[in-house]
């Protein structure tokens, strides 16, 4: 007899639950249909796999939350130590890249924790999301998937939580991870891994959100032409730390480099990140002038913003944030 494989799925709405005007792709309403109806749409599941499902909220992804994200990595936490196998997650695109960052970073498993979603409506013509939900829920029963840290399931393809970003405002291919393209690809309900990622994750890295409520806000700030350096005092007064969405390598003006000098004195880490979306942002003594401010290295700004909050969680030195920068 085969083994039986107990998936479970978390949905959180998204535009794979969404619905609308028959066959269009615009003008619907993401997480409107229940995770019980978009399971009927999939092509049928082998005998052996046991798929339990929960509804853990119904958003479009813009309404995600630090609340949210530690409420859905303390549920994957609880659930880990039972007999499921493995876990999948549908989310809106929007910030899918996010919560698979968060996770990555949050769950100590390493059972498989898929993210997938779709950039069509449940309703639309040649919707994705079936097609998306289903590959997901096999590659969470995959061994190839134990232990690689939360990957992201979309469009044919395998990306790991930490490298994946939206590239594509509408495409059914809206992923993509910089440089690095992807970890694999699935084929039906087969996955073909091609590469891992070497950054630390899961039950390896340091973070222990069990008993967090909310995360250390941090905002990030885009510099542009001409950005107004008073923005930094305002973001300065509300949060516990900054991330500079800079030009090209991370850079910004002489005015804004004098600001967050003074940032120093009110203990505010700042983390120069780049807008570019491809590349890396190392140290450039130019800008690590001043102790509190160091480079994202190969994060984008709303990656590093996670990082930065959790890294607040657990220390206050500025080289400790910096060295978990190059781990994580
Ligand atoms: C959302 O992120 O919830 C809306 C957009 C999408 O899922 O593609």
């Amino acid at each position: 007899m085969s083994r039986s494989y107990h998936i479970h799925l978390l949905a959180t709405g998204g535009t794979i639950a969404g619905a609308g005007k028959a066959g269009r792709t615009s003008g619907y309403k993401a997480g409107s249909i229940s995770p019980d109806l978009l399971i009927k749409t999939l092509p049928p599941l082998p005998d052996y796999f046991h798929l339990t499902v929960e509804q853990i909220c119904s958003v479009d992804s813009n309404e995600i939350n630090d609340v949210l994200w530690l409420s859905l990595a303390r549920r994957i936490n609880e659930l880990a130590k039972s007999d499921i196998d493995g876990f999948v997650i549908t989310h809106g695109t929007d910030t899918l890249d996010e919560t698979a960052y968060f996770l990555n970073l949050t769950v100590k498993t390493e059972k498989p924790v898929i993210l997938t979603g779709a950039m069509r409506p449940s309703t639309a013509t040649s919707a994705d999301g079936p097609l998306n939900l289903f590959q997901a829920i096999h590659l969470a029963a995959k061994p190839e998937a134990f232990g690689k840290g939360v990957l992201v399931c979309f469009c044919d393809s395998i990306y790991s939580g930490r490298d994946v970003q939206k590239v594509n405002t509408y495409k059914t291919d809206a992923f993509n991870e910089q440089d690095l393209s992807c970890l694999g690809y699935m084929r039906d309900e087969d996955c073909y891994f091609l590469n891992e990622s070497l950054a630390v994750h899961t039950t390896a890295s340091c973070f222990d959100i069990s008993s967090l409520t909310r995360l250390p806000r941090v905002d990030i700030l885009s510099f542009y032409a001409g950005a107004p350096v008073d923005a930094l005092d305002f973001y300065a007064s509300k949060a516990q730390g900054l991330v500079i969405s800079g030009t090209g390598s991370g850079n910004y003006s002489a005015a804004w480099k004098e600001k967050i000098r003074e940032l120093a004195d009110r203990h505010i880490p700042v983390v120069r990140a780049s807008r570019i979306g491809h590349g890396i942002v190392s140290r450039d003594p130019h800008f690590e002038s001043s102790e509190n401010c160091f480079p994202s290295y190969t994060l984008p700004p709303q990656k590093a913003r996670i990082l930065l909050s959790l890294a607040l969680t657990v220390t206050s030195s500025y080289q400790e944030m910096e060295q978990m920068f190059r781990k994580y």
